[in-house]
């Protein structure tokens, strides 16, 4: 049986936020987040997947780590089928909208007790702003830099305020107030996406909604670049 489990920056990040002892971790794949967290610091872990080839995976990683009594794989769509007594729910690695969806469909997250570590890989600017719309607030943000990638974990919870948040809040979220040592590399390289992506609608010049707010946002941004 294997004993020591190496995270990526990444995954460890996300670890280090957990905090509570019943973790569902949502679109698990290979299941490694699982199988740390039910390692070091839960008591139980949901781990699902969409997918049955990943779950074939994790199933044998989980035998690897010798965790088979402390996780289950559930193949399931999102939240669907993993019990509300959890307290900590974990949706990572997957698109803005998708975790959109899996937290907003269910009800029994709108609980100021349940934790949400959400890490999008896309429209998490976008994702902020849902958030917020519905209720949620985002307690803290963690920027991390791996290689060539940049990602941003956002720690949420139910609070019942429902608010519209600035253009600059939905940009930057709360990356500055992390005193991460990735904050401005982070903002740095969301600037450059956007001035890119500006930079090609600019040439097509057929979007002009879409370039005013990518000004908008580049203009927000332009203190890191
Ligand atoms: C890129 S992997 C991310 C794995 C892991 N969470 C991480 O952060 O490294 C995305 C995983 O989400 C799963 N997935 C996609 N849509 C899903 C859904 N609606 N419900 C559950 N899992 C889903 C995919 O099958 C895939 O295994």
């Amino acid at each position: 049986m294997k004993k020591y489990l190496c995270l990526s920056n990444r995954l460890k990040a996300i670890a280090n936020l957990v905090s509570g002892n019943v973790a569902a971790d949502v679109g698990c794949d290979h299941a490694y987040l699982s199988i740390f967290l039910a390692m070091h610091k839960c008591d139980y872990v949901y781990a699902t997947d969409v997918r049955e080839k990943p779950l074939e995976r994790a199933k044998e990683n989980i035998k690897k780590y010798g965790v088979e009594d402390k996780i289950k794989l559930i193949l399931t769509d999102g939240l669907s089928n993993v019990p509300p007594s959890v307290d900590t729910v974990i949706a990572s690695g997957m698109g803005g909208k998708l975790i959109e969806r899996i937290v907003f469909e269910q009800d029994w997250l709108k609980n100021k007790d349940k934790h949400l570590i959400l890490q999008p890989q896309t429209f998490l600017m976008e994702l902020r702003q849902k958030l917020y719309l519905n209720g949620y607030e985002i307690e803290s943000e963690y920027p991390v830099i791996e290689f060539d990638k940049s990602y941003c974990i956002i720690s949420a919870r139910y609070s019942g305020c429902v608010r519209n948040i600035s253009l600059k809040d939905a940009v930057i979220g709360r990356i500055n107030d992390s005193n991460s040592k990735y904050a401005s590399e982070f903002l740095m390289r969301r600037y450059k996406k956007y001035k890119k992506a500006l930079d090609g609608l600019r040439i097509s010049g057929l979007d002009k909604q879409k370039i005013d707010k990518y000004e908008k946002i580049c203009n927000i941004l332009s203190e890191w670049k």
